[in-house]
């Protein structure tokens, strides 16, 4: 198991992730476009193949979540925590200092992974998402 920064090569098996996790899962071009930026970090879980990937917007000392997903029946097996572990000290050391996020109420998943990281509840979108309709939770995580 490693884990590694993504580059182009890995956008396929990136978006095939992307595609099966998200109702609107972000445009391919869009995330080619994102890869090759210096301020986008994406970083992924490889078994053989990928398993996970978490990609985050470095704005000064902020790394702002984006997108964090599982590939579907690998999910459950600690995938998405080990590699967000295993990304801090990277982080650390590209100058993040704190993690913030917006996650949606009703993601019982992604609120369970985050709380289980040390993530704390920073505030409250009301009515943010729609399709269906629900809270934005703002979660934040200083390193
Ligand atoms: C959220 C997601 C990334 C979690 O990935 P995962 O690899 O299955 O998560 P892990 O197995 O590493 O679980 C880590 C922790 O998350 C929590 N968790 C994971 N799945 C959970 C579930 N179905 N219900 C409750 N808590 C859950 C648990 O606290 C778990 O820690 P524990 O095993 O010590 O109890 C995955 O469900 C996913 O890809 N979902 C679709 C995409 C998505 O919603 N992304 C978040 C957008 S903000």
């Amino acid at each position: 198991m490693i884990v590694r920064r993504c580059s182009i090569e890995d956008i396929d098996e990136i978006y095939k992730i992307e595609e099966e996790s998200f109702t609107d899962p972000m445009k391919k071009e869009t995330m080619e476009k994102d890869i090759l930026r210096e301020s986008y970090y994406c970083y992924g879980l490889f078994e053989d193949k990928l398993m996970a990937f978490v990609s985050f917007e470095k704005v000064f000392e902020e790394g702002q979540i984006i997108s964090v997903a599982t590939k579907k029946e690998h999910r459950g097996k600690g995938f998405a925590k080990k590699l967000f572990c295993e990304i801090t000290d990277a982080a650390k050391k590209d100058g993040v200092e704190l993690f913030t996020l917006e996650v949606r109420s009703d993601n019982i998943a992604a609120t369970g992974l985050y709380k289980s990281l040390g993530f704390t509840e920073v505030g409250v979108r009301k009515n943010y998402y729609k399709n269906p309709l629900c809270d934005a939770i703002l979660m934040d995580l200083h390193l």
